[in-house]
């Protein structure tokens, strides 16, 4: 944020300087204060530019990934680098005003669900693990809760793994409140994302 300024708005956002933001993360760590030191929301390119500078690298990148919006090169990128990556929004957020996925109503995952007799969030959950990733739900209920756990004892076969390629991939947390045409450091969502839309 611009010192001084007030308020959620893309034009109180001040240009990222992340070689110094990152120095300030790594002196926490150097201090024992945080044990661990990750980011979040950063496309392949923010990430490389973060290593490219970075002493401690980063032990996570957590972002939006379910099988809506898979990010296979994102995934692929981290897999060589060594960052483990998490997956926030799993089941789509369909209880989030903002955002309001309909992943769970998917054709896909109601088919595997059926196949295997598991509901669709488990689908969407055990599909995250199977891919190499953690993924991160949250339900305010607690059959809901018992129900996202039970996903390691069984797994989704490769011939039903293979429908999830079918799936048309949309970003549904597309950032558009952190850019603006005219005032803001990121004109628009293909900047804010370097592309990887
Ligand atoms: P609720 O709290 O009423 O269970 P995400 O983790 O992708 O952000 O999604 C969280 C949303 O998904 C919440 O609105 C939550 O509602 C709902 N949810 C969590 N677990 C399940 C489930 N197993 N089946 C259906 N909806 C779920």
């Amino acid at each position: 944020m611009k010192k001084g300024s007030t308020g959620f708005k893309p034009e109180n956002f001040s240009q990222p300087d992340l070689p110094s933001t990152w120095k300030a993360m790594e002196a926490l760590y150097d201090s024992g204060k945080a044990k661990a030191i990750g980011v979040s929301n950063f496309s392949t390119k923010k990430l490389g530019d973060l290593l490219s500078v970075a002493r401690i690298p980063p032990a996570v990148n957590q972002v939006e990934l379910h099988p809506q919006w898979q990010q296979p090169k994102l995934k692929a990128f981290c897999q060589s680098k060594g960052v483990h990556l998490t997956g926030y929004s799993p089941l789509g957020s369909p209880g989030t005003s903002s955002i309001k996925g309909d992943v769970l109503k998917n054709p896909v995952l109601a088919l595997v669900a059926e196949k295997l007799g598991k509901t669709p969030a488990q689908v969407a959950l055990r599909w995250g693990l199977q891919s190499g990733h953690s993924v991160l739900p949250k339900s305010t209920k607690e059959a809901r809760i018992k129900e996202n756990f039970d996903v390691f004892d069984w797994s989704i076969p490769e011939d039903l793994v293979s429908k999830f390629s079918d799936i048309k991939q949309e970003r549904l947390l597309k950032g558009t409140g952190f850019v603006n045409e005219t005032h803001g450091f990121y004109k628009n969502i293909e900047e804010l994302w370097d592309g990887e839309l």
